[in-house]
């Protein structure tokens, strides 16, 4: 029924289309809550809660009902994330800047994000951040107090901050995305334990590559971990620094770019079999975090020639990414929810079928019982009948007996 009045997804903007999706599945999970309330009263009051088979063995609606409790649980907290990953310097916070429009996170030449950080927007005034080891809100409403409490505070590269950010702030947090800055891949040799601990729930990945450089070890190392692990990872390439490229002449920048492109595509498509080269192609971007974070920021009068066309590449980036971002979303975290309500319909209607048929032999049982006493009964009131009738004629033949005697006596 409430599939029937969903509108077109296409026609919302993507960011929005999960939080639309993430309501309707969570309407149709609390109305099969409710569903499920009912039932469970109506057979609280019916027959069959006296009926062994029918019900514990049967029709275990607490059960399910804990069941969807949980589903629409995790529903609430579900949420769109996104990874950030590349070595040291490559811009990595500089990018997310650049998509939160704002110079938010640490950014700066050397080894700066020191730890995990997740950026996550909230409906308050004043953002706060929270430490792995403490349950205190940090305020971090200066970028220097926020350095500051990161380097001092937060040294296991593992470990994660969480910085919590006004909506009113920032566009793309507005729509429960949550953005995860990382230390540079080659600051740790414990990739497994990053994935296992930060990526299992992660929607899209971000390689923040160096366009000055070429595809490296471990940044190629990482993904094909990430490939490893989770199924089918949809990963976006930023050759990030192409404003360095600004200087060369258009014949040098083409060749650099399209070996870049090469190379990636060889990488995404033979090395990690996970898109053909077409799709590739469209996940592959030449940008300049730092100008667009300038451009944003309304400080755009010294930047390289060409910035205009590197900034449109940034803007179709992000375009195709938010796209890709609520699609793969709400297909593998809604997509696994709608298969789990999906089977406990399926084992609630077995169960009423069962149920059923079960309450028909019942009541079959019942009414041969009924059938049996209707002819006891029938049996003794013919019974009683009979013995009433036989023994009326006796008392008449006895009484008219007696009589004789009596007027017998009389006589003599
Ligand atoms: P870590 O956190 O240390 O791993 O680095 P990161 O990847 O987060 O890099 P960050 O964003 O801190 O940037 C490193 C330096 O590169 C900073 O000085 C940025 O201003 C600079 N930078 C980032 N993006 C660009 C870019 O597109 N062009 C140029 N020229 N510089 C950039
Ligand atoms: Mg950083």
């Amino acid at each position: 029924e409430l599939l029937k009045h969903t509108p077109d997804l296409t026609n919302i903007p993507p960011l929005q289309r999960f939080g639309f999706a993430k309501k309707r599945i969570n309407d149709i999970f609390e109305k099969f809550k409710v569903f499920l309330e009912e039932m469970d009263t109506f057979i609280g009051n019916s027959f069959i809660k006296d009926t062994n088979d029918l019900h514990g063995e049967h029709l275990d609606t607490q059960n399910m009902l804990r069941q969807i409790e949980s589903i629409v649980q995790i529903i609430d907290r579900d949420h769109m994330k996104v990874a950030f990953f590349g070595r040291t310097s490559n811009g990595k916070s500089t990018v997310i800047n650049s998509m939160l429009r704002d110079q938010i996170l640490p950014s700066g030449i050397g080894h700066t994000t020191n730890c995990f950080l997740s950026i996550t927007g909230v409906d308050v005034q004043e953002p706060y951040l929270l430490r792995p080891d403490s349950p205190d809100k940090k305020n971090a409403q200066t970028i220097k107090r926020l350095s500051n409490s990161l380097s001092k505070e937060c040294l296991d590269p593992n470990a994660i901050v969480r910085l919590y950010w006004p909506k009113t702030k920032c566009a793309l947090i507005r729509d429960e995305v949550v953005l995860v800055d990382s230390p540079g891949i080659d600051m740790s040799p414990d990739v497994d334990g990053w994935i296992d601990t930060h990526c299992q729930d992660a929607d899209v990945f971000v390689l923040v590559a160096n366009s000055e450089s070429t595809l490296m070890h471990s940044e190629k190392s990482f993904f094909k971990r990430v490939n490893a692990k989770l199924s089918q990872p949809n990963i976006f390439i930023l050759n990030n620094r192409w404003d360095c490229s600004a200087g060369e002449d258009t014949a040098t920048r083409d060749e650099v770019r399209s070996q870049h492109q090469e190379r990636t595509i060889e990488f995404i498509v033979d090395e990690l079999g996970l898109m053909t080269r077409k799709e590739t192609s469209e996940r592959i971007f030449f940008i300049s975090a730092k100008e667009a974070l300038k451009i944003r920021m309304g400080q755009a009068s010294d930047l390289a020639q060409g910035w205009e066309e590197r900034h449109k590449e940034f803007e179709d980036f992000e375009l195709k990414f938010e796209n890709c971002l609520s699609a793969s979303a709400i297909n593998t975290k809604f997509h696994s929810h709608a298969l789990r309500g999906r089977d406990i319909a399926n084992s609630l209607n077995e169960s009423l079928v069962k149920v059923e048929e079960l309450s028909f032999n019942y009541r079959k049982k019942c009414e041969e019982e009924r059938k049996r006493k209707e002819q006891q009964l029938n049996f003794v009131l013919k019974e009683s009948e009979a013995i009433k009738h036989h023994f009326k004629k006796k008392i008449e033949s006895v009484g008219s007996h007696v009589e004789d005697l009596v007027s017998d006596a009389l006589r003599e």
